[in-house]
């Protein structure tokens, strides 16, 4: 598959997760095999604004590449200033966030909602194309609720706007992440459009992945939640990894964390992140007790060593 010039070895992405999709995260989904990550959302006033926070999130390494950082926002001229301010780092495509369901965001008509305006999301995304040279994708969902599901019209819109690829979850705004993802509305996109298809929602393994594809005929598949403590999901399957294999992960996890951040500042999204690492597993309650009694990064780091 590709989109634009960018060739991807494997059609299993990492999806843009804000308060995961980090650097380090990123990092590691590469090497478990992830095609390519896509950044937390960033803001398109605070970069256009150069807010110091903002621009923070725009650290990357040559290793992941290609990578994918995702721009949100409602004004066409803001989207295409941050476009060109983004078109400076190193990255290799622009993702547009046109399906984010939460409040903060939708109410300033950005996210999902612009699902709802397609003339001015067609503005973003022409002034975020003309603006970079890079491919500009664009994520959305399947509509804004069971009676206007829009999202192969809005599809082909974006395609015609200048975007190199969609990404669809296909569930609405209304549904929030409830409810099963209608793998009919993917099917019906990708009749829509021309470019690549990147389909999303609860997509758990490679299986499912792959039964996603064949079923609705996405050329790929982006994973969210299930990759959360568990990057190995990108590589072959490993349908319950042990303990021992769980820890080289977090491991290498927090080895990359200390790499690009003050760990000891973020000690806390450390710790949730340690906990994922041993969900579903047998004495992962005991572990996770173990983590969260920890008070700093060099403890978390010492009460990991300790298990082996
Ligand atoms: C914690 C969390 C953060 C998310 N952040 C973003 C985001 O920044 N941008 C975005 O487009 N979608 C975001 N999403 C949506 C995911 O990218 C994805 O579309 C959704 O979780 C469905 O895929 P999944 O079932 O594989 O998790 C987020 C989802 C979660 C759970």
């Amino acid at each position: 598959m590709h989109i634009g010039t960018i060739h991807l070895k494997n059609p299993f992405i990492l999806a843009p997760l804000a308060g995961f999709s980090d650097i380090a995260f990123r990092m590691l989904c590469r090497e478990y095999g992830a095609g390519f990550c896509v950044s937390e959302m960033i803001s398109s006033h605070g970069l256009a604004y150069r807010q110091e926070k903002t621009i923070e999130m725009l650290q990357s390494h040559p290793d992941e590449r290609p990578i994918s950082m995702q721009l949100f926002g409602n004004d066409p001229e803001i989207m295409g200033e941050a476009a060109a301010i983004l078109s400076e780092y190193p990255v290799d495509i622009i993702d547009i966030n046109m399906g984010c369901p939460v409040k903060k965001v939708i109410k300033k008509g950005s996210g999902s909602a612009l699902m709802k305006t397609p003339v001015l999301a067609g503005q973003i995304i022409r002034k975020v194309a003309d603006n970079t040279k890079l491919p500009v994708t664009v994520k959305i969902r399947s509509g804004w609720t069971h009676q206007n599901i829009n999202a192969p019209e809005f599809a082909a819109m974006a395609q015609d706007h200048g975007a190199s690829a969609i990404t669809l979850h296909a569930r609405t705004w209304s549904d929030g992440f409830s409810g099963k993802p209608d793998w009919n509305v993917i099917a019906k996109v990708k009749k829509a459009i021309t470019v690549p298809l990147i389909g999303n929602g609860d997509i758990t393994c490679r299986e499912d992945g792959q039964a996603m594809m064949k079923k609705t005929g996405c050329d790929a598949v982006m994973i969210g939640r299930a990759a959360i403590g568990a990057p190995w999901i990108f590589g072959e399957n490993y349908s319950s990894p042990s303990i021992p294999f769980r820890l080289k992960a977090l491991k290498r996890h927090l080895q990359l964390i200390e790499q690009f951040f003050t760990a000891e500042k973020v000690v806390a999204k450390c710790k949730n992140q340690a906990g994922r690492y041993f969900k579903g597993v047998h004495s992962g309650a005991s572990i996770r007790q173990k983590i969260y009694e920890t008070n700093t990064f060099a403890e978390l780091k010492e009460m990991i060593e300790s298990l082996g």
